[in-house]
């Protein structure tokens, strides 16, 4: 059933608590990629507009549960105030008496952002009397934090038992669109590309794409353990023996439905990787086999051929995972090419989060795709097709 957003709601003058994904990367204090941070702006300005007050959360990072000082909030406090050109309170704790007394200050139309709400412990074990406290924050609920929904926290989820209305905000809308709707009913031809490490890590979204897609391809690490399932030898590469029946039984599925299942042709091959140097001794193209004493690394020419055709005939293109090794420049070629071929389709093209949004943007080509998802883990899941808890705690329309 369809969750209520900020859109159904009348939130003028109310204290709204809104849950955000506020998980930037961080180095020596300054923001390395705000994306996330750009990304709730929309639901941020909407109730600012609408006369609010407006009370941000976020986690940042794995304190464990404790004060970890450079996991702070505070200098997204900063970005943001800079961001929306207006303050942005910044109060130094999440719960209690002085963070009460200190919310009651602001005023319609003003902002604060609480400190990181994972320096309790009760954040992550839900614990109901933490998710009452936050709940004394406020009068209502926005949850906007789609990076952080698949997680059944007390900020995404034991909160809404204490406040009402609890809707979505149009990050979390715009996310189950795409990564939803836009896949469960794609305009055809529909291709999936799925890459990253490990068939295990995606198996499962791999068999819910089975229903859904006409063509998925695979690449990176995973095509390996695929390229074993097909009795072909992979060198040193990456794989996971365990899994290869699983890979075979994909293989059978898609052939049973009629899905096109495309794996590379050719890979890059090389000797003696160091993944921290970005080094390798030798390297080689190869077509079918790996040889002995070479790790595959990145798709190949034939494989980029194959696939740069594949999504320009595309009408939806979901890609999920990079083809090989992207962060070193030796090994980019693939996941670059890939990039390149999904920016320039005329397809509705999604970008399912993780490494393959990290990819598109080294590769320049971001500003070229219609979504890409905020989502890490949480996207993996919901393309797996499981409820995610921040959501499904949501008022639902009538
Ligand atoms: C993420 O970066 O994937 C989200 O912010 C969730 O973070 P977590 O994996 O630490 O829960």
């Amino acid at each position: 059933m369809a969750i209520k957003t900020i859109k159904d709601v009348d939130l003028a003058g109310k204290r709204v608590l809104v849950r955000c994904d506020f998980n930037v990367p961080l180095k020596e204090g300054e923001i390395t990629d705000d994306s996330r941070i750009e990304a709730a702006l929309p639901t941020i300005q909407h109730l600012v507009s609408q006369s609010a007050k407006v009370i941000l959360c976020s986690h940042l990072g794995r304190p464990k549960g404790q004060q970890v000082a450079d996991m702070s909030l505070a200098p997204v406090a900063e970005a943001l105030s800079s961001k929306l050109k207006q303050p942005v309170t910044f109060i130094e704790d999440c719960i209690g008496p002085a963070v009460e007394e200190e919310v009651q200050k602001i005023g319609e139309g003003e902002i604060a952002l609480i400190e990181n709400v994972r320096f309790y412990p009760g954040e992550e074990s839900n614990d109901p009397d933490f998710a009452a406290s936050l709940g004394e924050l406020a009068d209502a609920y926005v949850n906007d934090a789609f990076g952080t929904a698949h997680r059944a926290h007390a900020s995404t989820e034991g909160v809404t038992n204490h406040l009402s209305p609890c809707v979505s905000g149009f990050l979390i809308e715009k996310e189950l669109a795409y990564l939803g709707e836009k896949t469960a009913n794609p305009e055809r031809p529909f291709t999936v590309i799925l890459g990253g490490a490990k068939v295990s890590d995606k198996i499962k979204v791999i068999d819910a794409l089975l229903e859904k897609a006409d063509t998925i391809i695979i690449g990176g690490a995973m095509a390996y353990t695929f390229a074993l399932a097909e009795g072909r030898r992979v060198g040193e590469s990456l794989s996971e023996p365990d899994f290869i029946e699983t890979a075979k039984s994909a293989l059978e599925k898609a052939k049973a439905k009629g899905v096109k299942f495309l794996l590379p042709l050719d890979n890059l091959g090389v000797k003696e990787l160091d993944f921290k140097a970005g080094t390798f001794s030798d390297s080689d193209f190869f077509e079918g086999n790996i040889e002995d004493g070479f790790e595959g690394v990145d798709i190949g020419p034939k494989s980029i051929e194959l696939f740069k055709n594949e999504v320009a005939s595309a009408k939806t293109v979901l890609w999920n995972g990079p083809m090989g090794i992207f962060e070193i420049d030796s090994c980019n070629k693939g996941t670059f090419a890939v990039a390149e071929a999904v920016a320039q389709s005329d397809a509705i093209s999604i970008i399912g989060g993780g490494d393959s949004v990290k990819a598109i943007k080294m590769s320049g080509f971001s500003d070229s795709v219609t979504f890409m998802s905020t989502g890490g883990g949480a996207s993996l899941e919901f393309l797996e097709g499981k409820v995610l808890p921040g959501v499904e705690a949501l008022d639902k329309k009538s």
